[in-house]
């Protein structure tokens, strides 16, 4: 072929050629190159409809279908000549069809542009993304809920501004985290199945004159149905967009979990421990081990949430239809997909693995008076008291016990009935970790009884054992 430089596909009308510094800017080939397997199966479907409808011939169609062969065998033998001086994958596959199979390949682009060209490839390998995250937030569904099972009746305090509030178990609190992903991986299938229309055939903007069939591509690729309005087709990103939220969205509830993670391996908290595999040390301190993957899930789901807002800016206020910006879709939105992929994996590897710390939970959990709301039901339970009361009063007796730098297990029955006489004996069946979590038996609560039952549903749901 000419040098690429002195011809670029657009160039009849140029005399010159771009500045290297137009090229640099303009290329996208670095980028966009990942997308080369969806270009070529939009082209196969094009060129396939093109001579369904007579609009190129049978061989025309035989040629450029045996010279992405070829392409598709170059790219896997890592033969294909890339050029970023041919801008994009779209017009280096060209470019290359054209060399192997000469004439066929110009009328390839017959009633296409590159605009409804690439949003296509963008809307084919973004369902892919997303059907692949959503199925890697599916295993670590099933690692959580593995380690749920494990610990129905492991008892942790449960915390509210991080200061002990009630005894929790430790199944419920990873649970949580497994009802926080679910919804995350039913966002991630909701969007796709909204990005599933099909923009081939809008051409630049307006459509086209020649008499294609948008349902015959549509169909080929995987799509419901074309979309609608061509105006639309080319210029909506609101797809990506929409799984980059979703992802933002889901990366930080990972990021809540690295959170706690971190907190938990701490010699303070002393909750669990990350095995060798998942902790680094410190070049300095040898006592260290540390949870880098816990904290850089922490960090990249800001970066996540950043790759969102940029390409939200990118496209706010942009006329219709087409415009370069939209170009730079694609790099955010690989960078979000790939940083969220690493983030559930590494999740997924710590969690499987993590060595939890049951007496130190347990221990944590019957400190901070956390059976004070225990006592205060029993109150209301046992001698009717009206709720606000029972406050009241076990308010005084945990201010007693602080005094005494006691729990409130340890205070004697005299010092009970000295803050309310009818006290009995029976109160103090309710004043430890384990009774405290095990009355909790409303649907949703805390008591190993319920989270069993979760625990066994979630299994049955994701067809787990
Ligand atoms: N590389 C371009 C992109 O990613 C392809 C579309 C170019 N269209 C155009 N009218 N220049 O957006």
């Amino acid at each position: 072929m000419e040098s690429a430089k002195g011809q670029t596909m657009w160039g009849g009308r140029f005399a010159a050629t771009p500045s290297d510094i137009m090229e640099e800017i303009n290329a996208s080939l670095d980028i966009d190159r990942r997308m080369a397997e969806e270009d070529i199966a939009g082209s196969r479907a094009h060129a396939d409809m093109l001579s369904e409808m007579g609009i190129i011939s049978f061989e025309d169609n035989e040629a450029i279908q045996a010279g992405l062969d070829t392409i598709v065998a170059e790219m896997r033998e890592g033969t294909f000549p890339f050029r970023r001086e041919l801008e994009d994958i779209h017009m280096n596959v060209e470019a290359r069809l054209k060399e192997l199979v000469g004439e066929p390949a110009g009328r390839l682009h017959t009633a296409r542009s590159r605009n409804d060209q690439v949003v296509t490839d963008f809307r084919l390998w973004t369902r892919r993304a997303l059907d692949h995250s959503a199925r890697l937030l599916g295993g670590l569904q099933g690692a959580l809920i593995q380690r749920a099972g494990e610990n129905t009746d492991t008892i942790m305090p449960g915390f509210t501004h991080l200061q002990t509030a009630q005894p929790v178990t430790l199944g419920h609190h990873l649970l949580a985290y497994v009802e926080m992903t679910s919804r995350d991986w039913t966002r991630l299938s909701d969007c796709a199945n909204r990005l599933n229309e099909c923009p081939l055939g809008a051409a630049a903007l307006a459509g086209t004159g020649f008499p294609i069939d948008r349902d015959m591509t549509a169909e080929a690729l995987g799509f419901a149905r074309p979309m609608a309005n061509s105006l639309d087709a080319v210029s909506a990103r609101d797809f990506a967009l929409e799984a980059l939220a979703a992802l933002s969205i889901a990366a930080t509830h990972l990021s809540r979990l690295a959170e706690e993670i971190v907190l938990w391996s701490s010699a303070q908290f002393g909750f669990a421990q990350l095995t060798d595999a998942w902790s680094t040390g410190s070049s300095i301190m040898p006592q260290k081990r540390n949870p880098d993957a816990a904290e850089l899930i922490r960090a990249k789901a800001a970066l996540i949430t950043g790759f969102y807002v940029g390409l939200q800016g990118a496209v706010k206020a942009l006329p219709l239809a087409y415009a370069k910006d939209l170009q730079d879709d694609k790099r955010l939105t690989f960078e979000a997909f790939d940083t969220f992929d690493l983030c559930v994996r590494a999740m997924t590897g710590m969690i499987e693995t993590i060595q939890f710390k049951p007496d130190n939970m347990r221990a944590a959990a019957a400190k901070g008076f956390s059976t004070a709301t225990d006592l205060a039901d029993w109150l209301v339970r046992e001698l009717g008291l009206p709720f606000r009361e029972a406050h009241h009063v076990t308010g005084a007796l945990v201010a007693l016990a602080e005094g005494k730098g006691v729990d409130l297990a340890d205070l004697s029955l005299a010092d009970m009935q000295g803050v309310h006489k009818d006290i009995t004996d029976a109160v103090f069946g309710v004043l430890t970790v384990e009774a405290s979590a095990s009355s909790r038996t409303s649907y949703g609560g805390t008591s190993p009884v319920r989270v069993a039952e979760q625990v066994a549903q979630w299994k049955q749901r994701l067809g787990l054992e």
